[in-house]
Order: structure tokens, then sequence, then C-alpha cells
């Protein structure tokens, strides 16, 4: 069965270690959308790997690693990665494959993302200035270069580039950036990469006429979906489940099952709504027990309680069948632990998460108080083991969720989890 594991929250919900420990079980793991914005840290017997674009997948020999062709490729930061995965001593020969249709980000992207949020001022984004919107907004604007474009006829590629540059220099007041540069480093890059690009879609499909499974692993997450996020304070990519069909070419029968990841608090980096931030010693104590800052921009992250709202409508959106918790052992030692089950607004009360975010701008959340756990739960690895009160905190937490935690993960390490029996991860993980 294929599955599909992606952040239910904010993004950071560490997403990288489920995908790492679910890897053994698949034959290939598929990425769908975003770019090097995304930074996933897993950790595999104390060694610490941060992966931005290739696959976690690709730590496990004999795993195929898939970038869809709804992603965004920076050509330095793929072979910044590949370099760095091989001086690790992990190979990505005859075990990467990048689709053709993919677009690249351009050198000046990076440029554009940063004076398009000094425009936007006290509204900006927070992006992660990697020129993940300007490239997104070329896809759509039908002017973007694809994978494709850099492995055909050069003489085509070159007016392609004139145009994109011609387009961007039209942006930037008095800019006359030179084509020619850009145009040259494509042909190199494209050089480069050819060995690794093909047909993902077919790839993929002849994958399932195999029954060779593979996992769809989101980056981002649903709350920083372009369509389903906060709006405007997302990411450019349909970072939730419907973003598997489009950014792979595969049809949504072949998502067998979604895991959605969340952590046991709620965390976000860059502008936008925060329902449950809190601010103060509380914040700092969960930011430093967390280690709470950008796997990709090392910016702080902003801290708060688990909100139930937010988990609720990811259930929705994705069609979650499970939960894997993440980061229980942060919340040790705290003597008493709060869940966000409303918002209450000028309006009245919510419980559904609202499209129209000056909604929750005065809102105030609205909370169930728990007692905390003394004894740590840290490095965990049965659900029976754990303190009373972190137990009794996990069913409540499903209750207002309305989804089952299978995973629970209680360290960074990989074999600091644990798989709750009868659970669909337990299925999962014994096929
Ligand atoms: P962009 O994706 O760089 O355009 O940034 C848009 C928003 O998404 C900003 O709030 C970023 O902080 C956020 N973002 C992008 N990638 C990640 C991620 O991997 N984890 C968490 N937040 C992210």
């Amino acid at each position: 069965m294929n599955i599909a594991v992606l952040g239910a929250q904010w993004g950071d919900e560490g997403k990288g270690k489920i995908v790492d420990m679910l890897t053994p079980r698949f034959s290939a793991v598929a990425r769908y959308q975003g770019g090097h914005n995304a930074g996933h840290t897993v950790y595999v017997r104390g060694t610490k790997f941060v992966l931005h674009l290739i696959p976690s997948g690709i730590l496990h020999p004999g795993v195929t690693c898939i970038i869809g062709n709804g992603v965004v490729i920076s050509p330095q930061a793929l072979f910044d990665e590949i370099d760095e995965l091989a001086r690790l001593g992990v190979t990505v020969d005859g075990r990467l494959l990048i689709s053709e249709k993919a677009h690249v980000i351009l050198p000046y992207h990076r440029e554009l993302d940063v004076l398009s949020e000094a425009r936007r001022g006290e509204r900006r984004i927070g992006t992660t200035s990697r020129g993940i919107g300007p490239a997104y907004e070329d896809k759509i604007g039908r002017r973007g270069i694809r994978i494709c474009d850099l492995l055909g006829d050069q003489e085509a590629l070159a007016g392609e580039v004139r145009e994109n540059v011609s387009a961007r220099n039209h942006i930037i007041k008095d800019s006359t950036l030179d084509w020619q540069p850009v145009f040259r480093d494509l042909v190199t890059f494209g050089e480069r990469v050819r060995p690794w690009v093909g047909d993902v879609s077919l790839f993929l499909a002849q994958m399932f006429r195999e029954g060779r499974p593979v996992m769809f692993e989101g980056a981002q997450a649903t709350l920083l979906d372009i369509d389903h996020g906060t709006y405007p304070f997302v990411t450019s990519s349909n970072a939730s489940v419907g973003g598997i069909c489009t950014g792979l070419g595969v049809p949504p029968r072949a998502i067998g099952g979604v895991l959605g990841v969340a952590k046991a608090y709620t965390t976000r980096v860059g502008e936008g709504p925060l329902p449950t931030e809190l601010s103060g010693a509380l914040a700092d104590r969960l930011r430093e027990s967390g280690q709470e800052y950008g796997a990709s921009t090392g910016r702080p992250r902003r801290c708060g309680w688990y909100d139930a709202v937010v988990v609720r409508y990811s259930a929705r959106i994705n069609g979650l069948d499970a939960l894997a918790l993440t980061k229980l052992d942060v919340l040790d030692g705290l003597p008493e632990v709060q869940l966000c089950t409303g918002y209450q607004t000028p309006q009245g009360l919510l419980t559904e998460f609202p499209a129209d975010l000056r909604l929750l701008v005065d809102a105030r959340p609205v909370y169930e108080t728990m007692p905390g756990w003394s004894t740590p739960s840290r490095g965990m690895t049965r659900m029976d083991r754990l303190p009373t009160e972190a137990r009794r905190y996990i069913e409540r937490l499903e209750e207002v969720s309305g989804v089952e935690c299978a995973i629970v993960s209680t360290g960074s390490d990989r074999d600091e989890t644990i798989v709750a029996p009868g659970s669909v991860a337990a299925k999962w993980l014994s096929v």
C-alpha cells in the first residue's frame, strides 16, 4: 500500500524522522511540492542530517528517491545536497529520479523573493528567502523553465531564458540583468542533472503495477498550503494531500493511506496567525527544550499549545487515517498542559478554522487544562510505559482532534518511538 506522510500544522512537525522510520517498508519515497525551503532533520546513531530537497528516504540503501514535477529545484541546493550526502558516504546514483517537468529556481528568484517581502513591509510573509514564491509565480505565469528545457534544443532554451530575464527586468526598476550567464549556468546544470532525469509519472505507474509500495512525502504543511492554509501567510504550493496527484502525476486511488504528523504542541516560523501562541518563560521553555529553531534558516520558531481546531481541520482536508504525534517528551516536567478546542471571538465561538484571518485577530483560544507528568516520557517505546498523565493527554488529544495517534515520538532518534499496537501504523509497518 502507498501512503502519504504530511504535516498537519505549520511545518517542522518532525516529518523527517517519521518518514525515515517508515522508509524500510517502501521501495520509493516521492516528494511532490515545495523546494529547498523545507528542512528535514533526521538523526541516525547520533549523526545529524538535514535534507532540504532530496527525500529523507535517501538514507536507506535500496530506496529510490523521487522529486516530482510539483517541486521547484534550485540547481545549487540540489548539488550541495548531493555533495554533502556523498561526503557522509551516501550515494544517490541509481536511486534518484527527478521529474523532467519540475521547474527550476533561477538565480534571481531569490532576489525577487527578498524584494517582494521588502515591498510588503508590515504585511510580509516571513518567507525563507529561497526564491520559492517567484519560481512558482513564473510557473503559473507560463514563463518558467523546466528541467526538460535544459536537456533539449539549446536555441529554444536561450529564447526562453531571454524572455524570462526580460520579464524580470521589467519588474525590477532600472535592472539590466544579462540573460547569457543565466543561460550558460542552466546548460551546465542540465548536463550534470541529466542522468537523474526521467518521467516520474510513468516510473510510479510501473511501481504500482509491480506492487512496490511508495511513500509520498509532504514538505511544509497543511496550514501553509496555498489553498487551504492561512493565506496569504503560506507557501506557494499545495502541501496538503491534493498536491500528490498534481505534483507527481498519480491518480487519487494510488494513495492508500494518509498519516498526518503533528507536534504535541504547535510551532510556526514566519508571519501570520498562530492562535495558541505563547510568550515569555513558557514559550522560551518549549523553544529551548524542543530546539525550535528553523532547520533551513535558523530562525527561532514561535511556540504555543496544541491546537485541536487546526489538527481537526487538517484531518478533514487530508482525510487523515492517523496521526504521528511528535516531541511528546518536550512537555515532560510541565506542571500542566493545555489543549485548544475552539476560539472565542467577538462574533462568537469558532470551532472550525476560518478562511478569513480577520476573525482570528481578537480571538482567544478556549483551553482544556490537564495535569502534566513529572516522570519523563523521553525515550519510551511502549504506550503502556508512558506516565499515566501523558497517556491521558494523548487520549484527550485524539478525542478533540478526531484522529487516533498511531505513532508517538518520544525523542529525536529513530528508536525513540512508540507504535500503538493495533493502529493503522502498526499495520503499515508489519506489511
Ligand atoms: P516560502 O515557502 O519560503 O515562500 O515561505 C512561506 C512561508 O512558509 C513562511 O512563513 C515560511 O516560514 C514557511 N515555510 C516554508 N518552508 C517551511 C518549512 O519547511 N517549515 C516551516 N515553515 C516553512
